[in-house]
């Protein structure tokens, strides 16, 4: 299935939503908050390793300590006040409405180079669709890259599946369970992670993929439903990479969003979403229609 890349569009959030909604995907140049959100992250990542260069620290330190230092910096980026700003102000420059959309804290994500750390804190994330995770179908997902990424340590798009549905485990996946069990344990899932996951269980044809590059304050804009994954890093470099989502009120009520082709979890993410106008979240019934499964029509077979 083809589907547009779209770079530099000048559409209205409207018009852009409802082409994310069909899989279409959306790259753009940096502009002035996508830079200083991602010079803000720069900053505290180099000084977390001060003395040593973030990209290429892995090198010499042992695992342990490197993950420490992402077991601090993490949520030092994700719970910072201006970090809150800053995305109210990206979305801003972006047109969306900042009465309607609403945002969840932003993730600040490393991908090791050669497999040094691939669990927990710096997951490297097998293809999955936010969607398999609880995710709303009308979530969308922006992704901005903070240092310099190349073509084998970023991001990967599996649009083939856009259409496509795979055999997958998310019918054991329920947001509000995982988050009692395995989301603050993720610093110490070194070598291995045992956190329960849903991933595919069918072959994914890797073929095909696009691995979108911008420079650092450039922003990829993908719907939660498209499939994507890490690309495995050997570029000798760690990533460094800021993500957080959107969801828009109306298509949170009147359940429109990407089609559902293959995601059986249960529960909602929708609940940690705060307005951009006022950090208040989504009206309690709104959270627990989707709670419920409002939204998110049944599979064929599906049973709740
Ligand atoms: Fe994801």
């Amino acid at each position: 299935m083809a589907v547009a890349l779209h770079f530099d569009a000048e559409l209205s959030d409207d018009e852009r939503r409802a082409r994310l909604y069909r899989g279409e995907l959306f790259l753009y140049s940096p502009r002035r908050a996508t830079r200083e959100l991602c010079d803000f992250a720069r900053e505290l990542i180099r000084e977390a390793f001060r003395p040593r260069d973030p990209e290429v620290a892995q090198h010499d330190l042992p695992v342990e300590q490197f993950a420490a230092i992402l077991a601090e910096l993490k949520p030092r980026f994700i719970h910072h006040p201006e970090s809150k700003r800053l995305i109210r102000a990206v979305l801003a420059e972006f047109g969306c409405d900042p009465e309607r959309t609403y945002f969840d804290v932003p993730r600040l994500r490393t991908s090791t180079s050669d497999a040094y750390l691939t669990s927990g804190i710096a997951y490297a994330f097998h293809p999955h669709r936010d969607t398999w995770y609880s995710a709303a179908l009308c979530q969308l997902n922006w992704w901005l890259p903070v240092f310099e990424v190349q073509e084998n340590n970023g991001l990967a798009l599996h649009p083939r599946y856009w259409a496509q549905p795979l055999r997958n485990g998310s019918r054991e996946y329920n947001y509000a369970e995982w988050n009692r069990t395995s989301r603050f344990i993720a610093a110490s899932q070194i070598g291995e992670d045992t956190r329960r996951q849903p991933k595919p269980e069918e072959e994914v044809d890797l073929g095909g993929e696009i691995r979108p590059l911008c420079p650092p304050g450039g922003t990829l804009l993908f719907s939660g439903a498209q499939l994507h994954s890490s690309v495995p890093n050997s570029s000798g470099r760690t990533r460094y990479s800021i993500d957080f989502r959107t969801v828009h009120r109306a298509d949170a009520e009147r359940g429109a969003g990407a089609p559902n082709i293959d995601s059986s979890c249960t529960g909602t993410a929708i609940g940690d979403f705060l307005r951009c106008s006022d950090l208040t979240r989504l009206p309690e019934p709104l959270i627990e229609a989707h709670d419920r499964g409002f939204g998110r029509p049944p599979l064929p077979g599906e049973t709740r």
